[in-house]
Protein backbone atom coordinates (compact mmCIF):
# COMPACT_ATOMS: atom_id res chain seq x y z
CA UNK A 1 0.00 0.00 0.00
CA UNK A 2 1.34 3.13 -0.70
CA UNK A 3 -0.27 6.51 0.69
CA UNK A 4 0.03 9.96 -0.32
CA UNK A 5 -1.43 13.45 1.94
CA UNK A 6 -2.74 15.41 -0.26
CA UNK A 7 -3.76 18.92 1.06
CA UNK A 8 -7.13 19.89 -0.20
CA UNK A 9 -8.09 23.64 -0.77
CA UNK A 10 -11.82 24.08 -2.46
CA UNK A 11 -11.67 27.93 -2.15
CA UNK A 12 -14.84 29.48 -3.34
CA UNK A 13 -17.88 28.64 -5.70
CA UNK A 14 -17.49 25.57 -7.63
CA UNK A 15 -14.41 24.83 -6.31
CA UNK A 16 -15.64 22.97 -3.62
CA UNK A 17 -18.31 21.62 -6.51
CA UNK A 18 -15.66 19.65 -8.43
CA UNK A 19 -13.38 18.44 -5.83
CA UNK A 20 -15.16 15.67 -4.21
CA UNK A 21 -15.61 14.18 -7.60
CA UNK A 22 -11.85 14.41 -7.81
CA UNK A 23 -11.51 12.86 -4.48
CA UNK A 24 -13.71 9.86 -5.46
CA UNK A 25 -12.42 9.11 -8.83
CA UNK A 26 -8.54 9.02 -6.79
CA UNK A 27 -9.73 6.65 -4.03
CA UNK A 28 -11.63 3.83 -6.05
CA UNK A 29 -8.59 3.80 -8.71
CA UNK A 30 -6.47 3.66 -6.15
CA UNK A 31 -7.98 0.71 -4.53
CA UNK A 32 -6.95 -1.05 -8.04
CA UNK A 33 -3.39 0.18 -7.59
CA UNK A 34 -2.64 -0.32 -4.14
CA UNK A 35 -2.93 3.54 -3.26
CA UNK A 36 -4.68 5.32 -0.85
CA UNK A 37 -5.25 8.74 -0.06
CA UNK A 38 -5.52 11.12 2.95
CA UNK A 39 -6.51 14.44 2.37
CA UNK A 40 -6.49 17.49 4.65
CA UNK A 41 -8.65 19.98 3.89
CA UNK A 42 -8.21 24.10 4.27
CA UNK A 43 -10.77 26.58 4.44
CA UNK A 44 -8.80 28.95 2.90
CA UNK A 45 -11.12 31.49 0.70
CA UNK A 46 -12.40 34.81 0.02
CA UNK A 47 -14.91 33.55 2.38
CA UNK A 48 -11.82 33.33 5.23
CA UNK A 49 -11.01 36.44 4.27
CA UNK A 50 -14.29 38.25 4.93
CA UNK A 51 -13.91 36.56 7.96
CA UNK A 52 -10.68 36.80 9.23
CA UNK A 53 -9.24 39.60 7.02
CA UNK A 54 -6.58 36.95 5.03
CA UNK A 55 -7.17 34.44 2.22
CA UNK A 56 -5.16 31.74 4.79
CA UNK A 57 -3.35 31.62 7.47
CA UNK A 58 0.20 33.29 8.64
CA UNK A 59 1.83 29.81 8.53
CA UNK A 60 -0.55 28.15 5.69
CA UNK A 61 2.06 27.58 3.06
CA UNK A 62 4.19 25.80 6.19
CA UNK A 63 1.01 23.78 7.34
CA UNK A 64 0.88 21.91 3.44
CA UNK A 65 4.73 22.04 3.03
CA UNK A 66 4.97 17.82 3.68
CA UNK A 67 2.06 17.39 2.04
CA UNK A 68 2.56 15.09 -1.26
CA UNK A 69 0.64 17.45 -3.20
CA UNK A 70 -1.82 20.00 -3.49
CA UNK A 71 -5.78 20.04 -5.38
CA UNK A 72 -6.91 23.39 -5.42
CA UNK A 73 -10.84 24.21 -6.73
CA UNK A 74 -11.22 27.64 -7.46
CA UNK A 75 -10.42 31.13 -5.92
CA UNK A 76 -12.42 34.18 -6.45
CA UNK A 77 -15.54 35.70 -5.52
CA UNK A 78 -17.41 38.85 -6.24
CA UNK A 79 -17.01 40.69 -3.14
CA UNK A 80 -13.08 40.61 -3.26
CA UNK A 81 -10.69 42.26 -5.78
CA UNK A 82 -9.18 39.38 -7.84
CA UNK A 83 -5.89 40.30 -7.28
CA UNK A 84 -6.41 40.39 -3.36
CA UNK A 85 -7.51 36.91 -3.69
CA UNK A 86 -4.98 35.69 -6.36
CA UNK A 87 -1.87 37.56 -4.73
CA UNK A 88 -3.25 35.78 -1.38
CA UNK A 89 -3.18 32.50 -1.84
CA UNK A 90 -2.47 30.97 -5.27
CA UNK A 91 0.51 32.98 -6.49
CA UNK A 92 1.88 32.77 -2.62
CA UNK A 93 1.82 28.68 -3.42
CA UNK A 94 3.01 28.87 -6.80
CA UNK A 95 5.91 30.65 -6.24
CA UNK A 96 7.40 29.56 -2.52
CA UNK A 97 6.92 26.25 -3.53
CA UNK A 98 8.88 27.19 -6.61
CA UNK A 99 6.26 25.63 -9.14
CA UNK A 100 7.96 27.32 -11.62
CA UNK A 101 6.06 25.42 -14.77
CA UNK A 102 2.48 25.63 -15.32
CA UNK A 103 1.39 22.83 -17.42
CA UNK A 104 -2.39 22.85 -19.39
CA UNK A 105 -2.78 20.18 -21.78
CA UNK A 106 -5.37 20.74 -24.82
CA UNK A 107 -7.20 17.62 -26.30
CA UNK A 108 -10.46 17.68 -28.42
CA UNK A 109 -12.37 14.91 -27.02
CA UNK A 110 -15.02 12.69 -28.75
CA UNK A 111 -18.00 13.79 -27.79
CA UNK A 112 -17.01 17.12 -27.09
CA UNK A 113 -17.46 19.42 -29.95
CA UNK A 114 -15.03 22.30 -30.53
CA UNK A 115 -16.55 25.60 -31.51
CA UNK A 116 -14.13 25.51 -34.08
CA UNK A 117 -14.92 23.76 -37.64
CA UNK A 118 -11.16 22.54 -38.03
CA UNK A 119 -10.89 20.66 -34.84
CA UNK A 120 -12.00 17.39 -34.75
CA UNK A 121 -11.65 14.97 -31.88
CA UNK A 122 -8.34 13.64 -31.95
CA UNK A 123 -6.52 15.77 -34.23
CA UNK A 124 -6.00 18.59 -31.71
CA UNK A 125 -3.74 17.02 -28.91
CA UNK A 126 -1.07 20.15 -27.77
CA UNK A 127 0.24 21.26 -24.32
CA UNK A 128 0.86 24.82 -23.44
CA UNK A 129 3.88 25.28 -20.79
CA UNK A 130 3.70 28.44 -18.55
CA UNK A 131 6.52 29.66 -16.85
CA UNK A 132 4.67 30.28 -13.58
CA UNK A 133 6.64 31.90 -11.36
CA UNK A 134 8.36 35.29 -13.07
CA UNK A 135 8.06 37.48 -16.32
CA UNK A 136 5.42 39.83 -16.43
CA UNK A 137 3.64 39.14 -13.36
CA UNK A 138 5.66 40.75 -10.83
CA UNK A 139 5.96 42.81 -7.90
CA UNK A 140 8.30 45.32 -8.84
CA UNK A 141 7.10 48.74 -10.10
CA UNK A 142 4.40 51.21 -8.38
CA UNK A 143 2.25 54.08 -8.38
CA UNK A 144 2.72 58.10 -7.88
CA UNK A 145 1.18 60.73 -7.88
CA UNK A 146 -2.41 59.29 -7.57
CA UNK A 147 -4.98 61.27 -8.36
CA UNK A 148 -3.45 64.39 -10.15
CA UNK A 149 -3.00 64.32 -14.08
CA UNK A 150 0.05 63.18 -14.08
CA UNK A 151 -0.57 59.80 -12.34
CA UNK A 152 1.52 56.85 -13.39
CA UNK A 153 1.65 53.44 -12.88
CA UNK A 154 4.60 51.08 -13.97
CA UNK A 155 5.40 47.63 -14.11
CA UNK A 156 8.37 45.59 -14.60
CA UNK A 157 8.58 42.13 -16.39
CA UNK A 158 11.36 39.97 -14.75
CA UNK A 159 13.31 37.48 -17.03
CA UNK A 160 16.26 35.68 -15.55
CA UNK A 161 18.41 33.34 -17.46
CA UNK A 162 17.62 30.73 -14.38
CA UNK A 163 14.11 31.32 -14.69
CA UNK A 164 13.78 30.79 -18.27
CA UNK A 165 15.97 28.22 -18.84
CA UNK A 166 14.69 26.14 -16.72
CA UNK A 167 11.28 26.19 -18.12
CA UNK A 168 12.65 25.97 -21.46
CA UNK A 169 14.26 22.28 -20.42
CA UNK A 170 11.34 21.34 -19.07
CA UNK A 171 9.11 22.07 -22.10
CA UNK A 172 11.80 21.23 -24.38
CA UNK A 173 11.97 17.69 -22.79
CA UNK A 174 8.42 17.21 -22.78
CA UNK A 175 8.80 18.06 -26.91
CA UNK A 176 11.20 15.00 -27.19
CA UNK A 177 8.85 12.69 -25.11
CA UNK A 178 5.63 13.37 -27.40
CA UNK A 179 5.43 14.49 -30.95
CA UNK A 180 8.76 16.27 -30.93
CA UNK A 181 7.61 20.09 -32.08
CA UNK A 182 8.20 23.36 -29.93
CA UNK A 183 6.92 26.52 -30.69
CA UNK A 184 7.85 29.23 -28.55
CA UNK A 185 5.58 32.27 -27.94
CA UNK A 186 7.54 36.10 -28.02
CA UNK A 187 7.25 39.44 -29.20
CA UNK A 188 10.77 40.19 -30.14
CA UNK A 189 9.41 42.88 -32.87
CA UNK A 190 7.79 45.23 -30.10
CA UNK A 191 9.08 43.87 -26.70
CA UNK A 192 12.47 44.76 -27.05
CA UNK A 193 14.45 43.83 -24.29
CA UNK A 194 12.73 40.49 -22.50
CA UNK A 195 11.51 38.98 -25.38
CA UNK A 196 14.65 39.05 -27.45
CA UNK A 197 16.55 37.39 -24.05
CA UNK A 198 13.82 34.86 -24.50
CA UNK A 199 14.30 34.19 -27.99
CA UNK A 200 18.23 33.68 -27.22
CA UNK A 201 17.36 31.14 -24.65
CA UNK A 202 15.21 29.09 -26.54
CA UNK A 203 17.81 29.29 -29.49
CA UNK A 204 20.27 27.95 -26.98
CA UNK A 205 18.11 24.80 -25.48
CA UNK A 206 16.72 24.21 -29.93
CA UNK A 207 20.85 23.57 -30.25
CA UNK A 208 20.75 21.70 -27.58
CA UNK A 209 17.71 19.32 -28.40
CA UNK A 210 18.56 18.93 -32.70
CA UNK A 211 15.35 15.72 -32.71
CA UNK A 212 12.99 18.67 -31.57
CA UNK A 213 11.76 20.76 -34.48
CA UNK A 214 11.77 24.16 -33.25
CA UNK A 215 10.20 27.38 -34.33
CA UNK A 216 8.77 30.52 -32.97
CA UNK A 217 5.64 32.99 -33.24
CA UNK A 218 4.64 36.64 -32.20
CA UNK A 219 1.95 36.12 -29.81
CA UNK A 220 -0.39 37.84 -32.15
CA UNK A 221 0.06 35.59 -35.09
CA UNK A 222 0.11 32.45 -32.69
CA UNK A 223 -3.11 33.01 -31.73
CA UNK A 224 -4.43 33.46 -34.87
CA UNK A 225 -2.67 30.00 -36.02
CA UNK A 226 -4.37 28.14 -32.90
CA UNK A 227 -7.99 29.42 -34.04
CA UNK A 228 -7.07 28.40 -37.66
CA UNK A 229 -5.44 25.25 -37.44
CA UNK A 230 -4.74 23.84 -33.65
CA UNK A 231 -4.19 20.43 -34.77
CA UNK A 232 -0.58 21.80 -35.77
CA UNK A 233 0.77 22.09 -32.37
CA UNK A 234 2.30 19.84 -30.04
CA UNK A 235 4.44 21.96 -26.78
CA UNK A 236 3.61 26.02 -26.64
CA UNK A 237 6.04 27.08 -24.52
CA UNK A 238 5.29 31.00 -23.40
CA UNK A 239 6.09 33.63 -20.70
CA UNK A 240 3.93 33.68 -17.70
CA UNK A 241 1.40 36.35 -19.47
CA UNK A 242 1.79 34.62 -23.03
CA UNK A 243 0.56 31.23 -21.09
CA UNK A 244 -2.14 32.57 -19.48
CA UNK A 245 -3.78 33.80 -22.08
CA UNK A 246 -3.09 30.87 -24.42
CA UNK A 247 -3.92 28.65 -22.06
CA UNK A 248 -7.82 29.84 -21.56
CA UNK A 249 -7.90 30.20 -25.70
CA UNK A 250 -6.90 26.63 -25.95
CA UNK A 251 -9.29 25.29 -22.99
CA UNK A 252 -12.09 27.00 -25.61
CA UNK A 253 -11.00 25.34 -28.34
CA UNK A 254 -11.30 22.30 -26.62
CA UNK A 255 -14.88 22.90 -26.28
CA UNK A 256 -15.63 24.32 -22.28
CA UNK A 257 -13.41 26.01 -20.43
CA UNK A 258 -14.73 23.51 -17.81
CA UNK A 259 -13.43 20.66 -18.58
CA UNK A 260 -9.44 22.27 -18.87
CA UNK A 261 -6.87 20.93 -16.19
CA UNK A 262 -3.72 22.51 -15.19
CA UNK A 263 -0.55 21.44 -13.17
CA UNK A 264 1.71 23.99 -11.29
CA UNK A 265 5.19 21.83 -11.12
CA UNK A 266 8.12 22.01 -8.75
CA UNK A 267 9.96 19.12 -11.14
CA UNK A 268 12.44 18.83 -8.24
CA UNK A 269 10.03 17.65 -5.94
CA UNK A 270 11.05 19.97 -3.20
CA UNK A 271 8.00 20.99 -2.35
CA UNK A 272 4.35 19.58 -3.07
CA UNK A 273 2.66 20.35 -6.91
CA UNK A 274 -0.41 21.91 -7.14
CA UNK A 275 -3.41 20.56 -9.67
CA UNK A 276 -6.29 22.78 -10.17
CA UNK A 277 -8.52 22.79 -12.83
CA UNK A 278 -8.20 25.79 -15.15
CA UNK A 279 -11.51 27.29 -14.50
CA UNK A 280 -12.74 29.78 -11.84
CA UNK A 281 -15.37 30.09 -8.91
CA UNK A 282 -18.36 30.66 -11.85
CA UNK A 283 -20.79 32.49 -9.23
CA UNK A 284 -23.53 32.39 -11.88
CA UNK A 285 -23.56 28.38 -11.67
CA UNK A 286 -22.24 27.85 -7.87
CA UNK A 287 -24.81 26.33 -5.49
CA UNK A 288 -26.60 24.14 -8.56
CA UNK A 289 -24.93 21.51 -8.60
CA UNK A 290 -24.31 21.43 -12.56
CA UNK A 291 -20.62 21.90 -12.33
CA UNK A 292 -18.62 19.70 -15.27
CA UNK A 293 -15.85 17.83 -12.65
CA UNK A 294 -13.64 16.90 -15.60
CA UNK A 295 -11.47 19.70 -15.59
CA UNK A 296 -10.98 18.82 -11.70
CA UNK A 297 -10.79 14.82 -12.68
CA UNK A 298 -8.42 15.48 -15.23
CA UNK A 299 -5.74 17.48 -13.18
CA UNK A 300 -6.16 14.83 -10.26
CA UNK A 301 -4.99 12.24 -13.07
CA UNK A 302 -1.86 14.57 -13.92
CA UNK A 303 -1.18 14.48 -10.12
CA UNK A 304 -1.40 10.54 -10.04
CA UNK A 305 1.10 10.75 -13.35
CA UNK A 306 3.19 13.25 -11.44
CA UNK A 307 2.97 10.79 -7.97
CA UNK A 308 4.56 8.55 -10.32
CA UNK A 309 1.43 6.09 -11.29
CA UNK A 310 0.78 6.79 -14.71
CA UNK A 311 -1.33 3.67 -15.49
CA UNK A 312 -3.72 4.72 -12.93
CA UNK A 313 -3.67 8.12 -14.35
CA UNK A 314 -4.77 7.03 -17.68
CA UNK A 315 -7.57 4.93 -16.56
CA UNK A 316 -9.00 7.89 -14.78
CA UNK A 317 -8.70 9.67 -18.50
CA UNK A 318 -9.83 6.79 -20.01
CA UNK A 319 -13.32 6.70 -17.97
CA UNK A 320 -14.11 10.21 -18.69
CA UNK A 321 -13.25 9.76 -22.21
CA UNK A 322 -15.87 6.31 -22.45
CA UNK A 323 -18.36 8.33 -20.70
CA UNK A 324 -18.22 11.20 -23.27
CA UNK A 325 -18.02 9.30 -26.22
CA UNK A 326 -20.49 6.29 -25.46
CA UNK A 327 -22.90 8.33 -23.03
CA UNK A 328 -24.93 11.30 -23.30
CA UNK A 329 -24.05 11.86 -19.94
CA UNK A 330 -22.72 15.25 -19.61
CA UNK A 331 -23.01 18.68 -17.48
CA UNK A 332 -25.29 21.52 -18.95
CA UNK A 333 -21.69 23.82 -20.38
CA UNK A 334 -21.50 20.65 -22.96
CA UNK A 335 -25.03 20.48 -23.63
CA UNK A 336 -26.51 18.04 -21.28
CA UNK A 337 -28.79 17.76 -18.40
CA UNK A 338 -26.73 15.90 -16.12
CA UNK A 339 -25.67 17.21 -12.68
CA UNK A 340 -22.30 16.85 -11.12
CA UNK A 341 -23.05 13.89 -8.98
CA UNK A 342 -25.02 12.25 -12.18
CA UNK A 343 -21.21 12.89 -14.18
CA UNK A 344 -19.16 11.60 -11.71
CA UNK A 345 -21.21 8.16 -10.75
CA UNK A 346 -20.58 7.89 -14.41
CA UNK A 347 -16.93 8.26 -14.95
CA UNK A 348 -16.83 5.73 -11.63
CA UNK A 349 -19.22 3.45 -13.28
CA UNK A 350 -16.40 4.15 -16.55
CA UNK A 351 -13.56 2.99 -14.22
CA UNK A 352 -12.32 -0.54 -14.76
P1 LIG B 1 -15.01 31.22 -14.47
O1 LIG B 1 -14.10 30.20 -15.04
O2 LIG B 1 -15.37 31.07 -13.04
O3 LIG B 1 -16.38 31.21 -15.32
C1 LIG B 1 -16.44 31.56 -16.69
C2 LIG B 1 -17.68 30.92 -17.33
O4 LIG B 1 -17.45 29.52 -17.50
C3 LIG B 1 -18.93 31.05 -16.47
O5 LIG B 1 -20.05 31.22 -17.30
C4 LIG B 1 -19.01 29.71 -15.76
O6 LIG B 1 -20.32 29.32 -15.44
C5 LIG B 1 -18.41 28.77 -16.79
N1 LIG B 1 -17.70 27.65 -16.12
C6 LIG B 1 -16.49 27.71 -15.52
N2 LIG B 1 -16.19 26.52 -14.99
C7 LIG B 1 -17.21 25.69 -15.26
C8 LIG B 1 -17.48 24.33 -14.96
N3 LIG B 1 -16.61 23.55 -14.28
N4 LIG B 1 -18.64 23.80 -15.38
C9 LIG B 1 -19.52 24.55 -16.07
N5 LIG B 1 -19.32 25.83 -16.39
C10 LIG B 1 -18.18 26.41 -15.98
O7 LIG B 1 -14.36 32.64 -14.74
P2 LIG B 1 -14.84 34.09 -14.22
O8 LIG B 1 -16.33 34.15 -14.18
O9 LIG B 1 -14.09 35.07 -15.02
O10 LIG B 1 -14.28 34.21 -12.74
C11 LIG B 1 -15.05 33.96 -11.57
C12 LIG B 1 -14.13 34.05 -10.36
O11 LIG B 1 -13.17 32.98 -10.41
C13 LIG B 1 -13.32 35.36 -10.31
O12 LIG B 1 -13.27 35.77 -8.98
C14 LIG B 1 -11.95 34.94 -10.80
O13 LIG B 1 -10.92 35.72 -10.27
C15 LIG B 1 -11.85 33.52 -10.31
N6 LIG B 1 -10.92 32.70 -11.10
C16 LIG B 1 -10.12 31.85 -10.41
C17 LIG B 1 -9.26 31.00 -11.05
C18 LIG B 1 -8.45 30.05 -10.25
O14 LIG B 1 -8.77 29.75 -9.11
N7 LIG B 1 -7.39 29.51 -10.79
C19 LIG B 1 -9.15 31.00 -12.52
C20 LIG B 1 -10.09 31.91 -13.16
C21 LIG B 1 -10.92 32.73 -12.47
MG1 LIG C 1 -5.90 32.51 -16.81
Amino acid sequence: MTQHRIALIPGDGIGAEVLPPACAVLDLVGKRHGLTFGYDEFDWSCARYLNEGAMMPADGLDRIRRHDAILLGAVGWPCVPDHVSLWGLLIPIRRLFRQYVNLRPITVLDGVPSPLRHAASGAVDFVVVRENVEGEYSEIGGRLNRGFPEEMAVQEAVFTRAGVSRVLDHAFRLAASRRGGITSATKSNGIVHTMPFWDELVAEYAARYPEVDCGQEHIDALVAKIVLDPGRFDVIVGSNLFGDILSDLAAAVAGSIGIAPAANLNPEGEFPSMFEPVHGSAPDIAGQGIANPIGAIWSASMMLDHLGHPEAAGEVMAAVRTVLADTAVRTPDLGGTASTDDFTRAVLDALP
